[in-house]
């Protein structure tokens, strides 16, 4: 398939600007355009077999990188909105130490290329380890792919296709908000089958996504010039940390990875409330550290613990809605991002530190798209 830079600088760029689109695509694809809350049936329709998501009581995942981010995001959603106990694993670790044999559990591997080796190899060894053992310890296994056509779309009998179209560039943006996209809609389901939400409840999340893609698009008409203004004043910081708490804390994670991806800088993401065991002996004036401050259940425990790294002489760079007040006095500079459900927001977080990353790099004269040492899709061990 030929894909085309259609003008943009770098593949990262142009996948970045194609987020809205992705998060639409997901929405038409999977939401019930006629659904409300007092209907019999699920807003969402993932077309799985029933007997994928009956009477779970436990969901483990297994990936690598920023699938393995997207899978924390996925863990939250699906233990604070469906209540299954979940845990996520690196691949590289689960397929030579796995956990011990729980009944009804439900494995999903997330991976955008559906060729990654560690996670492969994880699911196959889940696999025969459940050979001939009876319900309620036999094998499920859902995979959650770019690539329903891949080695993983073979391996699995039930697919969550991510839609997100060819990504070029070795960073992952655009799939990445399609994988979270997918744990949001699989998230809703259960909740729905497992009546978990009160309706209301569920049309508030389910009217939240849909305000999503323009919500994206905001952000990247007002920001882009500003983070790549503010870009130039990182030409010699050798270090960054990402603070994050509660659902954000991956956000942080995929922050601090995008940008040692591309830009080679060393990077740390951090849940903010942990910094004070460790990091916070790194701080000084040349560590700038990034702060995703969003309202709801952690919002002032993040900004207390931004203002400790402030009276460390540490730059402060929020990542927070304009309209807040007390955030606007705690940081140095601002990201803003639209108000919204806190448990949306990390489809809205990763865009300004995607941004950040990819302006740091191609203002270095990086190679974003082909980072050193890099490669798109690891297929050995
Ligand atoms: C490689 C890429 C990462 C990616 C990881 C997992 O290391 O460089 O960007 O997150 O593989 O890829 P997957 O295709 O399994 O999601």
């Amino acid at each position: 398939v030929m894909v085309e830079k259609q003008g943009f600088k770098h593949y990262m760029l142009k996948e970045i600007y194609e987020q809205p689109g992705v998060v639409r695509t997901c929405l038409e694809v999977y939401l019930r355009p006629e659904w409300e809350p007092q209907a019999p049936y699920s807003p969402v329709q993932l077309g799985l077999a029933p007997a994928v998501l009956a009477d779970l009581e436990f969901i483990q995942i297994v990936a690598c990188g920023t699938s393995w981010h997207a899978s924390l995001v996925g863990k939250y959603l699906l233990e604070q909105l469906a209540n299954i106990p979940t845990s996520v694993q690196y691949a590289s670790e689960f397929r030579y130490a796995p956990p011990p044999l729980l009944p009804n559990t439900l494995t999903i591997g997330v991976t955008q290329s559906g060729e990654t080796a560690d996670t492969l190899a994880a699911l196959e060894m889940e696999l025969s380890r459940r050979q001939g053992l009876e319900p309620p310890l036999s094998a499920r296994l859902l995979g959650i792919t770019n690539r329903p056509e891949s080695t993983l779309g073979q391996l699995v009998p039930a697919i969550i296709d991510t839609h997100a179209g060819i990504e070029i560039g070795v960073a992952a943006t655009k799939t990445f908000v399609a994988q979270l996209m997918a744990f949001y809609l699989l998230s809703l389901e259960l909740a729905w089958q497992r009546q978990t939400l009160g309706g209301d409840r569920l049309a508030e999340l389910v009217a939240g996504l849909r305000q999503l893609p323009a919500q994206i698009e905001l952000i990247l008409e007002s920001q882009e010039r500003y983070i790549e203004a503010l870009s130039h004043d990182f030409s010699d910081t050798q270090d960054f940390i990402f603070l994050g708490r509660g659902i954000n804390f991956p956000i942080a994670l995929e922050g601090a990875l995008k940008l040692k991806e591309i830009s080679y800088i060393h990077a740390e993401g951090y849940p903010a409330g942990e910094m004070k065991h460790g990091p916070i002996a790194l701080l000084d004036a040349k560590v700038p550290v990034v702060t995703i401050a969003m309202p709801g259940s952690v919002f002032e425990k993040v900004l207390s613990n931004a203002q400790e790294a402030r009276a460390r002489d540490a730059r402060l760079i929020g990542v927070t809605p304009m309209a807040e007040v007390e955030a606007q006095h705690t940081f140095d500079d601002l990201l803003p991002v639209p108000e919204v459900d806190e448990l949306l927001s990390p489809i809205l977080t990763v865009i300004p530190l995607q941004l950040l990353a990819y302006h740091i790099a191609a203002r270095r004269g990086l190679d974003v798209d082909q980072p050193r040492n890099l490669a798109k899709s690891v297929t050995v061990e």
